[in-house]
């Protein structure tokens, strides 16, 4: 026996991309439902060889569904995600609304799986921001051999991003850059994205830092380690999917490159391209499609005691989102709900 699963927002990047993944994973599916707002009810969407027709969320009744893999903004999901819970479907949750809730778990199933256990306060398990899964990733296995005390991440990170809408303005502002006669506005960005870059990814808090960065840090905290100090400059880049970042790390104990590249070689859910030459590392539009979070440029930081950096980068449509909400319904089904 498998699972009755329902994807919330399943006409979205990533509510796409769950449904690519479940099919390319072969998740023990027994019934799958796709779900969006009233506008896109009919729209067909692909789960490996079918074709799905989109229901309406706001009239769907989770009674009797196992999972609900949410990719919708907050203000919806804090509509539907407390309807889909109190029915006895746990929901996977893609936006940021619940993450901060010590309620609710904050799970990256290569770092933390047994803290899907806790789901059963709300029936809520949060997926973490797509720049946060990517690197604690690649920070835990070198957190359990060296214990990390600060973090220095710079991000680059693609327009999938920020949804559709993101991916839109990208395509028409090249265009129109090669066409000023097209009357293009733009509604996404504050700047230009085409040809540019934004050091700027959701609102500014108080203390100038952005809500992106601050959410690098909390989640971090949250998912590895408390004690793990974490400071982020968030950019957008033109890049349509894949994010990447230039990530210092410094340690307790002293870890040198040729045993960092080791640890990292053997991590679950990581692949180390590392060559010193041109071309021997991985670039965004290569990891596209991957599972895999793929480090490269191991270095020694010479200007600390014990210190390396790196450079890692992964598909944020898919262990920044949807490959990692899957891979949380696998550990639910496999610690937990037992079937399939
Ligand atoms: N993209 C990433 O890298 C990434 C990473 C981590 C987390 N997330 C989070 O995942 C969520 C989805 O992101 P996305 O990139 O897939 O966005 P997207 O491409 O813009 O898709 C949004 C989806 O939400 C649905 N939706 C919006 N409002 C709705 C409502 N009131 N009722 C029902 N469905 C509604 C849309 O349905 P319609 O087509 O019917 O409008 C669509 O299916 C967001 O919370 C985002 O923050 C995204």
């Amino acid at each position: 026996m498998g699972y009755r699963i329902a994807v919330v927002g399943a006409t979205g990047n990533v509510g796409r991309e769950m449904l690519n993944i479940l099919a390319e994973r072969e998740f023990p599916v027994d019934e799958i439902a796709a779900l969006a707002s009233r506008r896109s009810l009919g729209t067909e969407v692909s789960f490996g060889e079918r074709t799905l027709k989109t229901l309406d969320l706001d009239t769907f009744d989770f009674t009797g569904w196992d999972i609900a893999l949410f990719a919708i903004g907050s203000d919806a999901t804090k509509i539907y995600a407390p309807k889909a819970a109190k029915a006895g479907c746990v929901v996977i949750d893609n936006s940021s609304l619940y993450r901060y809730d010590a309620d609710v778990p904050l799970v990256v199933p290569e770092v933390n799986p047994e803290a899907v256990e806790g789901y059963a306060k709300k029936n809520i398990i949060a997926n973490p921001n797509c720049s946060t899964a990517q690197m604690v990733v690649a920070l835990k296995p070198l957190h359990d051999r060296a214990r990390i005390k600060r973090v220095v991440v710079s991000t680059y990170q693609s327009v999938s991003g920020s949804g559709k809408d993101g991916i839109d303005e990208l395509w028409d502002q090249t265009k129109a850059v090669y066409n000023p006669t097209d009357d293009y506005q733009a509604k996404v960005y504050p700047k230009q994205i085409a040809f540019n870059v934004i050091p700027h990814i959701d609102v500014f808090l108080e203390d100038g830092q952005t809500k992106e960065e601050w959410k690098m840090v909390a989640e971090t905290k949250k998912i590895v380690d408390p004690k793990i100090k974490v400071t982020a400059t968030c950019v957008r880049v033109p890049v349509f999917v894949g994010h990447a970042e230039a990530i210092n790390i410094e340690f307790e104990d002293h870890l040198d490159e040729a045993e960092a590249r080791d640890i990292l070689r053997e991590a679950p859910g990581i692949m180390v391209i590392d060559k010193r030459e041109d071309g021997g590392y991985v670039t965004p539009i290569e990891c596209v499609g991957d599972f895999a979070t793929f480090i490269s440029r191991i270095r020694q930081d010479p200007t600390i005691d014990n210190g390396i950096n790196l450079w890692c980068v992964s598909d944020n449509l898919r262990k920044g989102a949807a490959l990692n909400a899957v891979q949380i319904a696998e550990t639910l089904g496999a610690r937990v709900l037992k079937k399939g």
